[in-house]
Parts: structure tokens; C-alpha cells; sequence
């Protein structure tokens, strides 16, 4: 297994972000973030009618898994976070919305990037879906993780993609490719500090992720931008968007 150099730039098995998620602000995200899924429940590319397996990649503290219980009343939910702390409160959770014993909603410590044993179980690979909520912002190379995350959802499963709108972005281009001068490579350099927490990315164009979640491997991607704005404080960076993508994996 990889050597993973802990810095406080990324994430790691020891961060615990427990503090942010008292924010006001934060709280009132992750009901949007909530809402967002479930109004585009149909559109997300799941079969509502089967047991389908999930990949929560990146599960906090169980926000998507915790919105889509319901409106998936047959499948199972597995996540997946590099943080044992954020495992904690999703297993919690899990225990306070089924009770125990329930085997629907349940995660491991794990990083895609650095995969440990246990990942090689057919238990993690396979997925009808998989789904990565404001995390992708997190890691160094988002390409090369979105095809790390769609190799464990089986042919023709869904990917999800749900993080933080570009400021500035449109549409039909981005502002960030622009600055790289129309390529789509990401550099390290773009990456922002904020003042509490991890390097993140500035958020994806709706054309970035686009292009980025078919250079991964997938196709028929769509991205929808939710409509309500975000109350994020000064210091993240003017954030005030979120979008849902979603695509095909070949
Ligand atoms: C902002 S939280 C989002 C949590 C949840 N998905 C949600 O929507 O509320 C970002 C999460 O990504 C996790 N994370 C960051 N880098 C990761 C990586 N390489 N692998 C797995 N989890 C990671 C963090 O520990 C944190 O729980």
C-alpha cells in the first residue's frame, strides 16, 4: 500500500471537520444539498424499484445517504470516508434512522486514492451507483479520481456528482480553463487555501464537469445548477452555488 503523507492541506484519517458541521450556514447546506437529491431523485439515473447498491464516497456524515433512504426504500448504502471521525457519525446515523442491525446504510474508513485490503472485497466494487457529494473540491487530480470512483460502479450504473458551482462560470465555458488558457488541465496552483480546513478547488464549471466526468469514462452527462443560493460566509470564496451532475458509466 502507498505511503499517504499527512499534511494539513488535505484531508487525512484524523481530520475532523466536527466543527463545521455546527455552522448555521453548514447545517442549512446540508438540507439544501438534501433537497437537491431528492427533488432529482428520478433524474439521478437509480432504479427505484430495485435493490441497488450505492457508493457514498466522501460520506461525512451520512448527507446524502440520509436524504435518499426513503425515496429508495430497496437499496443499501455504503460509505466511504478517509476521516474515522466522519465514519463515527455516519454509523450513528445509520443507528438513529434504522435502528441497529438494519445492514441498509453503514460505512468504512477508506480512500480511493490509497486503497487498503478490505477494497478489494466484492463488497466495494460493483456498485449500481455511486455518488460524491462536496468532495470532489478535495482531491489533487478530480479526472483522474472520477475515473478511481467510476471503476467500482458496474456498466451502465450512475455516477453523481454533487459540489460547488465556479464562480463566474457559464454554461457554455469556464473560467478557470480560460485562465489555463482553454486547456482542461487542473494545476495544483489553483487550488485555494481557505482559513480553516484543506486546499480545495473553486469549485467546477458546469462545462469542467462535464468534460471532466466523460474523460473519466462516462457519458451522457447532464448538470443541473440548483436554483436556491447558498449563505456561505466571505471567506469561502464567494461560493453561493451548488449543481447535481450525473452520467452514464461506460
Ligand atoms: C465537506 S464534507 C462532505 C460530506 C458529505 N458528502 C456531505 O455532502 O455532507 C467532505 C468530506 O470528504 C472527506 N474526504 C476528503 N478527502 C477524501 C478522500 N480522498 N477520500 C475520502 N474522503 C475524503 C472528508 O473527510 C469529509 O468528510
Amino acid at each position: 500500500m502507498a505511503l499517504h503523507v499527512h499534511t494539513d492541506d488535505h484531508d487525512h484519517i484524523n481530520s475532523d471537520p466536527g466543527p463545521m458541521y455546527q455552522m448555521e450556514w453548514v447545517q442549512k447546506l446540508i438540507r439544501q444539498i438534501q433537497h437537491c437529491l431528492q427533488t432529482n431523485s428520478a433524474w439521478l439515473g437509480i432504479d427505484q424499484s430495485k435493490r441497488q447498491r450505492v457508493l457514498d464516497y466522501a460520506c461525512g456524515n451520512g448527507t446524502v445517504s440520509s436524504a435518499l433512504l426513503a425515496v429508495f426504500p430497496e437499496a443499501v448504502f455504503q460509505g466511504m470516508d478517509i476521516a474515522t471521525s466522519q465514519v463515527q457519525r455516519f454509523n450513528n446515523e445509520a443507528t438513529k434512522l434504522l435502528g441497529e442491525s438494519h445492514g441498509r446504510m453503514f460505512a468504512i474508513q477508506g480512500d480511493l486514492n490509497y486503497p487498503q485490503p478490505v477494497l478489494s472485497e466484492p463488497e466495494w466494487s460493483e456498485f449500481d451507483a455511486a455518488i460524491i457529494s462536496m468532495a470532489l473540491h478535495h482531491v489533487k487530480d478530480p479526472v483522474g479520481f472520477l475515473a478511481r470512483l467510476r471503476q467500482r460502479v458496474k456498466q451502465d450504473g450512475a455516477l453523481v456528482v454533487v459540489d460547488w458551482l465556479q464562480q463566474s462560470s457559464t454554461t457554455d465555458g469556464s473560467h478557470a480553463a480560460e485562465r489555463r488558457g482553454g486547456d482542461h488541465k487542473y494545476d495544483a496552483a489553483d487550488m485555494a487555501k481557505l482559513s480553516q480546513g484543506p486546499k480545495i478547488w473553486p469549485g467546477f464549471s458546469i462545462h469542467d464537469i462535464h468534460a471532466d466526468m466523460t474523460a473519466a469514462g462516462c457519458t451522457d452527462v447532464d448538470v443541473r445548477e440548483y436554483p436556491e443560493p447558498i449563505d456561505a460566509p466571505e471567506q469561502m470564496l464567494g461560493y453561493d452555488r451548488i449543481f447535481i451532475a450525473k452520467a452514464t458509466v461506460l
